[in-house]
């Protein structure tokens, strides 16, 4: 497939869930995957609808990097000269990173490209150097230098992608919705299976669990009524249908083996503790998950060290796939885990 020449930026350890993404929605050609970004030739509107990605830009210029030394910095301005504007911008805007040591700082460098840019565009620029973010409508540009090459971006969308519009009431420890999106794919319900969340907070494994497939039946508990009060305002305001309601994920009232699915980052007593029956004993959680699963169900959970996996183990969860991330300065595991046969 030819088309634009895009990168999807991800949460560290996701980009093979990018690819996976982009390869099972067809969008376009992987050329290359490499640290927290997956580069593709494809449609740059259908790339705006990647899930698991946090971000995707459309590659606008490439120079050769330009070294290490400030009085290089004006050879930025000719990655200017290939940027095309977005429709209905109101302004310019640069994010930039490079690798190795510079006598210049990111600010430098996003100066030099913004103000070609906004003479390029006739449009204001918005300087990231006080800290204060640019105006709404403002187009999100990203330059690169990677040691062999600086890179000129603009982004597809309007936003970054992992900011999601049903996303309106958030709760503490509330999931990014691109990892909570990359468990649902891990996960891959199936039309008309049962998907649960037990400690499901505002919502978003659920919802993202929704989007990839809109024929599943979707269910989900928390001990919080506040949490099940953001889970519902963001449920409608994604139109996806949930069946939410209080309870306790270590006595869900729920037959065995009736879920196919279970999705969920649980309280592991980080920035939520476990309350209820959980409290003390969050290894009751994986009794439960293996109590509820039918016997070819998968549970897909975000676990903050490997530890926990030997609990899960012991309660007759086997890990089938083990995923380290890296989200806001944390490093948990998404854990794919299939029951156990049956002891005789
Ligand atoms: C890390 S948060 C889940 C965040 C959620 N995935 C989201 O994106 O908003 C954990 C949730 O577990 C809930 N919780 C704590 N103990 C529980 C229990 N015993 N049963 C059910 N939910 C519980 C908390 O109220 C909290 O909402």
């Amino acid at each position: 497939m030819t088309g634009a020449r895009l990168v999807a930026r991800c949460v560290s350890g996701l980009e093979t869930v990018v690819t996976r993404e982009v390869l099972r929605e067809q969008l376009g050609t992987i050329s290359h995957i490499g640290h927290r970004e997956v580069r593709f030739s494809g449609s740059e509107s259908a790339a705006a609808g990647l899930r698991t990605a946090d971000d995707v830009f459309q590659v606008t210029g490439r120079i050769p990097d330009i070294g290490h030394t400030r009085d290089s910095l004006p050879e930025l301005a000719r990655l200017a000269a290939g940027a095309r504007l977005r429709e209905g911008a109101a302004g310019v805007e640069v994010s930039a990173s490079f690798l190795g040591r510079r006598n210049f700082n990111r600010y430098d460098a996003e100066d030099v490209v913004g103000r070609a840019l906004s003479d390029r565009l006739g449009l204001p620029y918005h300087s990231r150097r006080a800290g204060t973010a640019p105006p709404p409508g403002y187009a999100g540009w990203r330059l690169t230098m990677d040691g062999q090459e600086a890179t000129l971006m603009a982004r597809v969308a309007g936003r970054p992608l992992h900011r999601r519009d049903y996303k309106r009431h958030a709760i503490p420890g509330t999931l990014h919705p691109p990892v909570a999106a990359a468990m649902a794919l891990l996960a891959e319900p199936g039309p008309g299976q049962q998907v649960l969340d037990p400690c499901c907070g505002a919502g978003t494994v659920l919802i993202e669990a929704g989007r990839l497939q809109p024929q599943a039946r979707l269910r989900g508990y928390d001990l919080d009524p506040g949490a099940l009060a953001a889970a519902r305002a963001n449920a409608a305001a994604s139109g996806t249908p949930v069946a939410f309601g209080r309870g306790d994920a270590a006595r869900l009232p729920l037959p065995d083996r009736s879920v196919d699915r279970v999705l969920t980052n649980p309280p592991w007593g980080g920035q939520v503790p476990p309350g209820g029956r959980l409290s003390g004993t969050p290894g009751r959680l994986w009794a439960e998950i293996r109590r509820v699963l039918r016997p070819d169900g998968r549970a897909v959970v975000l676990i903050p060290d490997t530890a926990a996996l030997a609990s899960a183990i012991g309660h007759g969860l086997l890990p089938a796939h083990v995923q380290h991330v890296s989200l806001s300065g944390a490093h948990p595991h998404i854990v794919l885990l299939t029951p156990a046969p049956d002891r005789l």
